[in-house]
């Protein structure tokens, strides 16, 4: 089986020898307008019942992602499925794990009208913007008008954009600047030739296709998760996700869309088995956390300057 998947995934393998490819280590974005979406991001006034923020689901202590398994939004509600990271999103295909929104901007439209999530609708979102004086002078400044609901999404979206984790170990591999361990080597090799970067490749290491979960050995199906067959209807798009990034991936526990996987190395079994079709040795498991722990970047640096 091992063997197979070798052959079957070498062509995409060969064109080029690193299947990954670094982050930028800074990114040009607008650094009012990126303030400003940053505030907003973390304002719990921008729900219904005035307690949750994006930043209550994609917590900056935990890569960017939500530790519990689903998301808990306004008045309690409890969501179906495990919020993905924030950080690094700007170099997503598409967003969201079935990809129906196709940029951050259009993304951010999701959560605060989700009645699962903030529960707000756009008069609301606008009444309040205008009702502060901080925010009406600020999309004044940015926008040269009073606050809209639109701008607003612009302005979380560019905060988004700053939100990269740059200079990760396996980055500066990348660019020659540090050498991996043995162990992190091994990992990286098995990590390619297991057939893992068919799947977890480019600049996010995922992120950048759609591939069915339980490829070889089927997982369990629930037909309220948000995969492409809730969205296409195709029944070969059942358990169909968008690959997530395995960026700072030791930082984002539990996995999957269920958040159902408390550990890394329990995920890295369920993958392989499900998705490869064998089972990994605990020997190849500690090499692949020892290369996917070079995964793990600095911190944003918006995060790390203060207004
Ligand atoms: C109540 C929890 C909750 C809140 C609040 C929340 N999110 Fe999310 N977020 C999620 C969940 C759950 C998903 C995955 C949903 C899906 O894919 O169907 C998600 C997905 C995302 C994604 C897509 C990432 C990817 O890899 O596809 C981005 C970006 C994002 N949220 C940004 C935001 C922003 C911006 C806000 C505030 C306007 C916000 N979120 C508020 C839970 C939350
Ligand atoms: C056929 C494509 C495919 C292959 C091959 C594959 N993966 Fe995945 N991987 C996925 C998909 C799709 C998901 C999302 C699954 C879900 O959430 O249900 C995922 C999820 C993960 C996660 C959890 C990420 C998270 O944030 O929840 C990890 C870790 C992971 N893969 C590592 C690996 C490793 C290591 C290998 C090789 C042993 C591998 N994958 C092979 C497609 C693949």
């Amino acid at each position: 089986m091992r063997l197979l998947f070798f052959f079957l995934f070498l062509p995409s393998l060969l064109p080029a020898d690193n299947p990954i490819k670094p982050i930028p280590k800074t990114i040009a974005y607008n650094q009012k307008k990126a303030e400003l979406g940053k505030l907003l991001f973390m304002d719990p006034q921008l729900s219904s019942d005035k307690s949750v923020a994006c930043v209550s689901c994609h917590s900056f202590d935990h890569g960017g992602a939500d530790p519990r398994p689903v998301s808990i939004g306004a008045y309690g509600k409890t969501g179906n499925v495990n919020a993905p990271t924030v950080y690094n999103s700007y170099f997503n295909f598409r967003q969201f794990w079935n990809g129906r929104a196709k940029d951050l901007k259009e993304q951010a439209r999701g959560p605060l009208h989700n009645p699962v999530e903030m529960d707000m609708v756009t008069e609301e979102i606008e009444r309040y913007l205008r009702s502060n004086d901080y925010y009406n002078e600020a999309f004044r400044e940015i926008y040269h008008r009073a606050p809209t609901h639109d701008d607003a999404l612009d302005a979380i979206a560019e905060f988004e954009k700053a939100l990269i984790t740059p200079n990760c170990k396996f980055d500066r591999f990348l660019r020659n600047e540090t050498t991996l361990t043995e162990l992190e080597q091994r990992g990286y090799r098995l990590f390619k030739t297991l057939g893992c970067a068919t799947c977890h490749n480019g600049i996010n290491v995922g992120s950048n296709s759609f591939q069915k979960m339980g490829l070889i050995f089927p997982y369990p199906w629930k037909k309220t998760f948000p995969d492409r067959y809730n969205l296409t209807h195709t029944p070969t798009d059942k358990n169909v996700y968008k690959v997530p990034s395995l960026r700072n991936i030791t930082l984002t526990a539990p996995y999957f869309h269920d958040g159902s996987v408390p550990t890394l190395e329990l995920a890295l079994q369920r993958m392989a088995y499900h998705n490869l079709g064998f089972d990994l040795s605990s020997d190849e498991i500690e090499a692949l956390i020892a290369f996917l722990s070079t995964l793990t970047g600095e911190s944003p640096p918006i995060l790390r300057e203060s207004r």
